[in-house]
């Protein structure tokens, strides 16, 4: 019987071994405990956290919101919430945020550029680059010193406010085209250091937007106004636009997140090919479970093998690994 993280761990030397660079395979936290079952396989997406209230708080800037986001659902949804006990998957995540954080708050000279800009990409829609974001921001902002903003940069198929059963409402298009200020569209939320950045009203040019000179400017005003506070951006794939490669270039570090038995080694190559000069890169195998019919498993499990790609082409030294 092969657990889901003995699993995760084969497919990434099967990835290692078609010449992608995923670095050590480091097998998430331990195999022993059973995965708690989470929302049932048939309905995954269906369970809608009931909405959460938003409120209009006269905070000192006079206008950013608030709202209280339904932990219990989001947890009966399987995400990670600060109230969830101690679970495998939480265990995961705390593995898959070290390095991410250290690398974040590395300061001096040296220190990578935009290091607390954390993108969460793949090669692909579908491979759980939103779930992954989400539960990453949550594990983030469960930790004593950081705060987490999640940014949801998937401009054509946003999906933040909806998994979090929240209404639609103004965000980064709108900061982007200069319709609302920045303040007036961060949502706060009952988690304590968790502040939302929705990706804003649909819009005929998003994915320019995204692309922009604006775009540019306003990550480096991101990057450098909150230097101890770690932004992940729930971006759009890969290898469908070019857009996310522009992203990509502005970025501290990429996660680079791959379906587990789904994902084409060809596309996992092109989607590390494509962001190669990104300095920090990492490569996270999601929802690694056992093949339908073997009667094993979960199988709408989630299973985080992960490997560390830390590429290093800026020659700063800065390895996953390396200063703590
Ligand atoms: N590890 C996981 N365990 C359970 N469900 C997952 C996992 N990863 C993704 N999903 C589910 O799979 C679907 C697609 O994931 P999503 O994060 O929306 O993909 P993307 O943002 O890359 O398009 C969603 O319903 C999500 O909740
Ligand atoms: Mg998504």
């Amino acid at each position: 019987m092969t657990s889901l993280i003995e699993q995760a761990a084969q497919r990434l030397e099967q990835l290692k071994q078609a010449g992608v660079d995923v670095g050590p395979a480091t097998p998430a936290a331990t195999s022993a405990a059973p995965a708690p079952a989470v929302a049932p396989p048939a309905q995954p997406a269906a369970a809608v956290a009931a909405p959460a209230v938003v409120t209009a708080r006269s905070a000192s800037d006079g206008h950013s919101k608030r709202i209280d986001l339904d932990l219990d659902a989001l947890t009966a949804q399987g995400f990670l919430t600060p109230q969830a006990p101690r679970t495998v998957m939480a265990d995961q995540y705390r593995n898959i945020k070290r390095p991410l954080i250290r690398n974040a708050m590395q300061k001096g000279a040296s220190s990578l550029n935009h290091a607390n800009l954390i993108m969460v990409t793949s090669a692909l829609p579908g491979e759980g680059k939103s779930f992954t974001s989400l539960n990453l921001a949550m594990s983030i902002a469960a930790e004593f010193d950081n705060t987490v903003m999640l940014v949801d940069a998937d401009v054509a198929r946003p999906s933040m406010l909806r998994m979090l059963g929240l209404p639609p409402g103004p965000g980064l298009l709108d900061v982007l085209e200069k319709e609302a200020d920045m303040a007036s569209v961060l949502i706060k939320t009952n988690v304590d250091k968790l502040t939302l950045l929705p990706s804003g009203r649909a819009h005929s040019r998003a994915t320019e937007l995204l692309a922009s000179d604006a775009m540019s400017a306003l990550l480096d005003d991101m990057a450098k106004r909150y230097p101890d506070r770690i932004i992940i951006f729930d971006s759009p794939p890969l290898l469908l636009t070019t857009e996310s490669r522009v992203l990509a270039s502005h970025m501290g570090q990429v996660v680079v997140v791959v379906q587990a038995e789904r994902t084409p080694q060809s596309a996992v190559q092109q989607a590390v090919a494509a962001i190669e000069n990104c300095p920090l890169k990492m490569v996270l195998l999601n929802q690694a479970s056992s093949k339908p019919g073997s009667g094993y498993g979960y199988g709408y499990g989630y299973g985080y093998g992960y490997g560390y790609g830390y590429g290093e082409t800026d020659g700063a030294g800065h390895a996953g690994s390396g200063k703590a």
